[in-house]
């Protein structure tokens, strides 16, 4: 038997993504986020959902832009404090000890201590209720050299991204390797 948990955001895992973005004087800012991921293939795109009490909401409306930084599991404790602090009237960087670099393609900045860093565009908003849905577009995505696989792809196990599990509210780091997607199950 399925116990009912009624109407709830319990979706697992969702990402822990850390949003960068230049406030209207120019301040880098950086939070957390976890409804987001991608939401296009052509063109490439993610999609990320903030509340308009975010300093963060108001940035990305001014600047258009925005820069989605993957912390790695070592990192956790950092994404952790920028979900609970707003830049509204606190360096984040300064105080999570983070350095901000400057995109040459967006108008936002990136954290250069996370591993990979995914430069977006916004070309769509959609207020859904408490949350906005902000469609961005990538223009690129970055990443430390030696969390690529021999193909050149971001290898899950060193990037080691944070997972979130709404309901318990805790962290995870991503598990085992299981095998080749469109692939295992051809056996069927
Ligand atoms: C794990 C985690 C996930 C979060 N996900 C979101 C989210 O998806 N959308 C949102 O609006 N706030 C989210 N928050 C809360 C914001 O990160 C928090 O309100 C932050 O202080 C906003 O920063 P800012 O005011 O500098 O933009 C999350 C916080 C944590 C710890």
């Amino acid at each position: 038997m399925k116990k009912s948990l009624g109407a709830q955001t319990l979706v697992q895992p969702v990402p822990v993504w850390i949003i960068g973005t230049y406030d209207e004087a120019g301040r880098p800012n950086i939070m957390t986020a976890a409804w987001a991921g991608i939401c296009c293939s052509q063109p490439p795109c993610v999609s990320v959902s903030l509340r308009k009490a975010t300093y963060t909401y108001g940035n990305i409306v001014a600047r258009k832009c925005f820069t989605v930084n993957v912390p790695s599991a070592e990192q956790a404790k950092a994404a952790d404090y920028l979900g609970m602090v707003s830049g509204r009237d606190t360096d984040k960087f300064a105080g999570a000890g983070l350095t901000p670099v400057k995109s040459e393609l967006v108008d936002a900045p990136w954290v250069r201590e996370f591993p990979m860093v995914i430069e977006c565009s916004l070309i769509h908003s959609l207020e859904i209720g408490l949350h906005t849905l902000f469609v961005g577009r990538i223009m690129d995505v970055k990443a430390d050299e030696e969390v690529l696989d021999g193909q050149g792809h971001p290898d899950m196990e060193r990037v080691s991204p944070v997972v979130y599990s709404p309901g318990a509210r805790t962290y995870y780091r991503v598990g085992q390797l299981i095998g080749p997607a469109f692939s295992i199950g051809k056996d069927l």
